[in-house]
């Protein structure tokens, strides 16, 4: 079974859509390829379907309570089935399906079955808003890739690593790893998986609209951000060298487009006073890791090393030697290489960064308060139950929270549904310690910080 093609991307019926507008190609300076990539992100598909359109239909017989009935009430169907596996709707036309999920289609426009795409991590929305690159912190990957296989009557395969165990976060590293671990250098199809040795973390997913300021990508900062083909490698369950090759151009578009994102602005009131003196106490604090905003932008890249920034350290020890080497000699790393040598996390820009909570990369702090006090880091919480602004804490800025006790989780891990909405700092991967460079701020200057941070 070709179970690896779910891992993303951009359903395909075939090789009829590969080129779907004929791609000339582009370069930064290409006026059109932005928008080419808008449409060949959002309007096509790259991979065959992996489930019927049955399993769509069928999930939700698998929920235990009374599901819309997806003939009747599609609508009703859709929002049910968003909601249910943390997707949101989509802000350009998407055939009644939320972001993340895609139909395959014959050139005709039949419908030949239903694939998962880049939105189902990474397209979010914050109060009632959706937005392409906004990550999903909602989304229950595991659960709607195993219930999807559930509900066609098929086995869930078994993976060499755990997807996620928390909503919003998922193992994207790991399944890249995989996928290239199932190649040769040349790309050609192995029978055994290369052994690797990478073992990494579930994370949240970063958002897209600071990968124009970046030289260097994933939280780790090893990968040069102008690499294309870093964005193509989940594509490697099904396509050859040949076609790698072919979707360069499109993925180049795509490329383009990501980096004419910008970030959704502050929605509500800032006090502007609070956030001049805030912007002071940044300066002095935080401007040599994350750089400046506004008329005088700069921004370091800047790759602080483990010992100093003192976060989660399995993310960036996880990626393992071996993996670097092996993806530098595939084509993957033609021009575009890993950087071998380890050091930490970048410091990313903070553009609309009161939209992209919760916070690091491992998404274990759930306010920009919290990140600025680590004290006050809760060790066990929930992940919000949608992303509507009722949940959505103004002054702290973030997803409300609270420590939840041990009455609440065992309740939580009574429910399939409810399990993954446990957000553990104790699960590998997912600590909550480190980042203290707001800890020694008096609760005044953190206010005003905060309410600058709105403004970015
Ligand atoms: C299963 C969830 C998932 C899917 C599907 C997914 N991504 Fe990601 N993406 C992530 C995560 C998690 C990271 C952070 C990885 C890391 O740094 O280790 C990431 C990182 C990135 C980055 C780097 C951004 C930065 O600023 O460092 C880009 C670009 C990106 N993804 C593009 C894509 C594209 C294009 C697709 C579709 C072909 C896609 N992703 C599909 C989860 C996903
Ligand atoms: C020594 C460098 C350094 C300094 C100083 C620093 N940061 Fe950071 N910051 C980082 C790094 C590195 C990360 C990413 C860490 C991770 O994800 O594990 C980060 C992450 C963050 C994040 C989370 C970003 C996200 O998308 O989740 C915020 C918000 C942030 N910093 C704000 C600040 C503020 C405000 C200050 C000043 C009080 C500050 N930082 C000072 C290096 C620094």
């Amino acid at each position: 079974m070709l179970w690896w093609r779910v891992f993303a991307g951009c359903a395909c019926a075939g090789l009829a859509c590969m080129a779907p507008h004929g791609w000339a190609g582009s370069t930064p300076s290409d006026p059109g390829a932005a928008e080419r990539g808008r449409l060949a992100l959002l309007q096509h598909s790259y991979l065959k379907a992996e489930w019927k359109i049955d399993a769509y239909r069928n999930a939700g017989k698998l929920w235990g309570n009374s599901a819309p009935d997806p003939e009747k009430d599609p609508e009703g169907y859709a929002r049910a089935f968003a909601l249910h596996y943390g997707l949101h709707p989509a802000p350009y036309p998407n055939e009644g399906l939320p972001m993340g999920l895609r139909w395959s289609q014959q050139p005709d426009g039949t419908k030949t079955g239903i694939q998962l795409d880049c939105m189902a991590c990474h397209g979010g929305s914050i109060g009632g808003k959706s937005y392409v690159g906004l990550a999903n912190t909602q989304v229950d990957y595991d659960l709607l890739f195993g219930d999807l296989f559930r509900a066609e009557g098929r086995r869930v395969p078994l993976l060499p690593f755990t997807i996620n165990t928390a909503r919003g976060t998922t193992n994207a590293g790991m399944m890249a790893v995989f996928l290239l671990s199932m190649r040769n250098p040349d790309l050609s199809r192995r029978r055994f998986p290369m052994l690797l040795g990478a073992n990494l973390p579930e994370l949240d997913a970063p958002p897209w609209w600071n990968l124009k300021h970046k030289k260097t990508m994933y939280y780790d900062g090893r990968t040069p951000a102008a690499s294309v083909r870093a964005n193509m490698q989940f594509l490697l369950g099904e396509k050859t060298r040949e076609q790698f090759q072919a979707l360069e151009p499109t993925f180049r578009d795509i490329q383009a487009y990501l980096m004419s994102l910008q970030p959704p602005e502050y929605p509500l009131a800032i006090v502007a006073a609070r956030a001049e003196r805030g912007k002071a106490v940044f300066e002095q604090t935080c401007v040599r890791c994350h750089g400046t905003y506004g008329a005088r932008r700069s921004y370091p890249s800047k790759i602080v090393p483990l010992d100093v920034i003192g976060t989660d350290p399995a993310r960036s020890l996880g990626l393992s030697d071996r993996a670097v080497e092996h993806y530098n000699a595939t084509w993957f790393g033609e021009g575009h290489p890993v950087d071998t040598e380890r050091v930490g996390y970048q410091a990313p820009p903070l553009d609309g960064i009161w939209a992209s909570a919760p916070y690091l990369h491992n998404g274990s702090v759930p306010t920009l308060h919290a990140l600025l006090k680590s004290s006050t880091r809760p060790s066990r919480f929930s992940r919000p139950p949608s992303t509507d602004f009722e949940h959505y804490d103004t002054r702290q800025v973030g997803w409300k929270f609270h420590e939840l006790t041990d009455e609440e989780i065992a309740a939580m891990k009574s429910s399939t549904h409810q399990a993954h909405f446990l957000y553990d700092t104790s699960r590998f991967g997912l600590g909550n310690h480190g980042h203290t460079f707001g800890d020694k701020l008096s609760e005044d200057q953190r206010m005003d910080l905060i309410e600058y941070l709105k403004t970015l």
